[in-house]
């Protein structure tokens, strides 16, 4: 289905209302706007989109009270922010979102990381050329990680923000395992289901016709007007600094294709939130052990590669104004933040004018 290309952008949460009103109808959230909900999936994927939501947001698979949408919830775009955690644990320390397997801060008994950044510990196995120098006995690695949307997921494989998943069955399957202390096993047929729910949620909505056969007349920038001057000058910002990484309609591709779409931002080497660090050693090709410290090296934990230090999955852009906070460890609370990362980062000297014209072209996003 191609939506006209003048149609406006329509935030998250009313596209997730079109779905939750055209789904089982157990969860309904409120349309801030009253916008029109976008119209229902097609047929032959309705079946296990209504069976997805229900999982998404009624399955603990025998586990720790969890679902998906305990830490993906509807009301904050699919993610979860400091604010909610906040409100959560206000309302009830005991809610499910507080657990000690990933979102204590290690004794089990407080949830300051969460509760102040929204970061959960997530455990990734270390290829065999890394060992942490302080357990060299252990074989993964504890990293804390913010919770990114599920919007645009159906574009932009790989999943989780160093690429470690290839497909969104593997990635839930992580998931359930993971978070949920599982008392039972997810059949094939329930991750199928929970995909086809997640890979309906788009956003701007007419992203959805980047997925149809038929893509003729999407050109470049089809699905962001850029229209006032000073948007109209982030833009050539952006165009200057941000691009290079951050190019293609989800903006998260390199615009040299033969450039990898992992790349560092720096922002484990700021370590702004001062998370532990670990001292890490990667074997090299001639046996000679180089030591490295970092609290979450991203891709290099699962290539081995030094190369690869501190680098992630470059994230999709678009709706970025619903997703705050940012960077893999939230360690940016704005947009302003991000922009003032790069700047000292990157020494890219984006004056106060060009940041405020930047901002005024990632809202549009
Ligand atoms: C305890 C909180 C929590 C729960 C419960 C949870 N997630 Fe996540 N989710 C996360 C975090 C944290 C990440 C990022 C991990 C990383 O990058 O290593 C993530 C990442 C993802 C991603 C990757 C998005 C992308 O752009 O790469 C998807 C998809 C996802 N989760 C779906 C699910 C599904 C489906 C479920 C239920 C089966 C689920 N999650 C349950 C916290 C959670
Ligand atoms: C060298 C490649 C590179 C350049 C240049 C670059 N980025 Fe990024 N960007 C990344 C990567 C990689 C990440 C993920 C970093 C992380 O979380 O550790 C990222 C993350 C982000 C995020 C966080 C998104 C989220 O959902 O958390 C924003 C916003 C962003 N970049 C905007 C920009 C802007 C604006 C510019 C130009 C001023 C820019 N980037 C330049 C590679 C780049």
């Amino acid at each position: 289905m191609r939506l006209p290309s003048g149609e406006r952008a329509i935030p998250f949460a009313l596209a997730c209302v079109s779905c939750f009103l055209f789904g089982s109808g157990t969860i309904v959230t409120a349309a801030p706007n009253g916008a029109n909900p976008s119209p229902p999936p097609a047929n032959a994927r309705a079946g296990a989109f209504e069976q997805g939501e229900d999982l998404f947001f009624h399955e603990t698979f025998g586990g720790n009270g969890r679902t998906c949408s305990t830490c993906h919830d509807p009301r904050n775009e699919f993610t979860m922010s400091p604010q909610l955690a906040q409100q959560r644990y206000q309302a009830d320390p005991t809610h499910p979102l507080f657990r000690p397997i990933d979102s204590d801060d290690g004794g089990g008994n407080s949830y300051a990381t969460v509760l102040d950044h929204a970061l959960f510990r997530v455990t990734i196995p270390l290829h065999p050329n890394v060992v942490i120098l302080d357990a060299p006995g252990q074989r993964t690695i504890t990293v804390w990680r913010g919770v990114p949307t599920i919007a645009n997921v159906d574009l932009t494989a790989p999943f989780l923000q160093d690429g470690r998943a290839s497909t969104l069955q593997e990635q839930a399957l992580g998931a359930i395992k993971g978070h949920m202390q599982p008392s039972r096993k997810p059949t094939a047929k329930e991750l199928d289901a929970l995909v086809a729910f997640e890979t309906e949620f788009f956003y701007p909505l007419r992203l959805r016709a980047l997925n149809d056969a038929d893509r003729t007349g999407i050109g470049p920038e089809f699905s962001v007007p850029v229209i006032s001057p000073a948007a109209q000058r982030g833009k050539a910002v952006f165009d200057l600094h941000c691009r290079r990484c951050h190019d293609g309609e989800l903006l998260d591709e390199p615009s040299n294709p033969s450039v990898s779409h992992f790349a560092s931002a720096f922002v484990s080497d700021a370590n702004t939130l001062n998370l532990p660090l670990f001292r890490l050693g990667f074997r090299q090709p001639d046996g000679a052990v180089i030591e490295t410290v970092s609290p979450d090296p991203g891709r290099a934990a699962l290539t081995g590669d030094l190369d690869d230090l501190n680098k992630f999955d470059t994230p999709a852009l678009r709706g970025l104004k619903h997703t705050a906070p940012y960077f893999h460890d939230n360690s940016a609370d704005t947009l302003e933040q991000v922009i003032d990362h790069y700047n000292s980062s990157f020494n890219m000297q984006i004056t106060f004018d060009e940041r405020d014209d930047l901002l005024a072209y990632l809202e549009l996003l």
